[in-house]
């Protein structure tokens, strides 16, 4: 086992949280979470998605980041090093799996992101009606060559991040950026409610209707979770592996769980009452925010800035998100294959960004090639998100709560018995019984089984 003075780790206890949470908020927040909101109905789906956070979400994160920094290893090389010479590392490959899968949809978002830094710099937006400013997001994402540009663009910034290592590179650009986004989604929220006929958007977050919540919603709502967080396919045992031995893993969860649930709301905040003001339809799919917004910041003064700035800063928090999922392969191929971390990381964005593309054509040329029902990208984002990455939380959540010995995720959790941990009975037995229980129902139920 390596030990922690040769690893890289994060300069402290900020640093960490502000990674992890640049991890965690990212376009699932403020791109993806309204928009199947509105997909969902809205306010029952939140409910199902909020209880899928604390007694799944949390207990899992837990698991990872402790599970991490135990093994001293990222996602794949954790079980191998705490459970060796059993099946446990198999289900590292799955994270490998989703990460490869989610980047290569990620990166395509993240690109329209950067498209509309531009078109706002140039006001292209400036005295667009909503649906003229719908009908540009529908002919943008329907080209071929323009939204593939900034896919590369953006997975080559991901690229350079990744070189740079964890002190340098990802805490660094964190720290800063994070909480300037934090301040712009609280402009937005207060502009947005105070539109003419924003209390509808309200009632739609709000006011529970379980009648239109199906057994999708709820897979869905518990895959989100898990996209949310940046759970189940070893992002935050890489992290967890580099942070320090005395800092207390429990609060730090619940830190990190609790910031990333907040952008969400304040995201949905700033959405659904502007939704119903300009009479955009709540189910509009992945183009919500991307039409929405810019309407919003039409009726703000010095709107055209803070829309620049809102877009750039959501490309940067798609960054921090990116640079964690890449990080988990890239970690992979360096421990397990002793590849140098520059061609790991060159080779990876190759692969993932090719892969990408046809996400990318999804919404033109090849939006016809359907497979159940579904275009590419839903396909991909569907399994990686639906399953793959509750199916990594299951197995991350059993490993800590019938694997490894109570005393040693006891002596992990209090660093040989330095930190309070009045948490552990609680924890362990929502990563022994509840999360695991919660689920598979929740798998059965969204396969129609029960
Ligand atoms: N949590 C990120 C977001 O909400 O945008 C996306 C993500 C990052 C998913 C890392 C999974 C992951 F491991």
């Amino acid at each position: 086992m390596t030990s922690v003075s040769q690893r890289d780790s994060f300069t402290g206890k900020y640093g960490f949280i502000a990674a992890a949470a640049g991890s965690a908020i990212g376009l699932g927040n403020i791109w993806k979470f309204p928009y199947i909101t509105g997909v969902y109905g809205g306010s029952a789906f939140i409910i199902v998605y909020l209880i899928c956070i604390l007694l799944i979400g949390l207990p899992v994160m837990l698991s990872e980041i402790t599970v991490g920094r135990r093994a001293q290893k990222g996602g794949f090389g954790a079980y191998k090093n705490l459970a060796p010479g059993t099946p446990w590392f198999f289900s590292g490959y799955m994270g490998i799996a989703a990460a490869f899968l989610i980047l290569s949809f990620y990166g395509v978002v993240a690109g329209w992101t950067m498209e509309y830094v531009v078109k706002a710099l140039t006001g292209a937006f400036s005295g667009k009606t909503p649906d003229e400013i719908g009908a540009m997001f529908g002919g943008f994402i329907g080209q071929t060559a323009k939204p593939i540009f900034w896919q590369i663009g953006f997975m080559s910034l991901t690229c350079f991040i990744v070189i740079a290592g964890i002190k340098n590179g990802i805490e660094r650009y964190s720290k800063i950026l994070m909480p300037v986004l934090l301040v712009i989604l609280f402009f937005l929220c207060a502009r947005s409610v105070t539109l003419d006929g924003a209390a509808k958007g309200f009632e739609f977050l709000f006011k529970p209707d379980f009648s239109k919540l199906s057994s999708e919603a709820v897979l869905a709502a518990l895959g989100h979770a898990f996209f949310s967080l940046s759970l189940g396919m070893g992002t935050l045992v890489t992290y967890g592996s580099y942070v320090k031995k005395n800092e207390s893993l429990g609060p730090l969860a619940v830190h990190i769980t609790t910031a990333d649930t907040i952008i969400a709301l304040l995201a949905g905040i700033a959405i659904f009452p502007a939704v119903f003001a300009f009479g955009i339809e709540p189910a509009a799919g992945p183009g919500l925010v991307f039409v929405t917004l810019p309407n919003v910041f039409q009726q703000m003064p010095f709107g055209s800035f803070f829309c620049v700035l809102f877009f750039f800063l959501l490309a940067i928090a798609a960054l921090t998100s990116s640079i964690s999922i890449l990080e988990v392969v890239v970690t992979h191929l360096v421990e397990d294959f002793r590849v140098s971390r520059k061609t790991a990381t060159i080779v990876t964005t190759l692969v993932i960004t090719l892969f990408g593309i046809p996400c990318s054509l999804s919404f033109g040329v090849m939006s016809e090639f359907k497979f159940l029902g579904a275009n590419f990208f839903d396909n991909v984002d569907h399994i990686a998100s639906n399953f793959l990455l509750p199916l990594g939380g299951l197995c991350i959540s059993l490993f800590v709560g019938w694997k490894m010995a109570r005393k040693d995720v006891e002596d992990e959790l209090s660093n040989g018995g330095t930190l309070g941990t009045g948490y552990l009975t609680i924890f362990l037995f929502l990563a022994k019984i509840v999360a695991p229980i919660a689920i598979t129902a929740v798998f059965l139920h969204g396969l129609n089984i029960i």
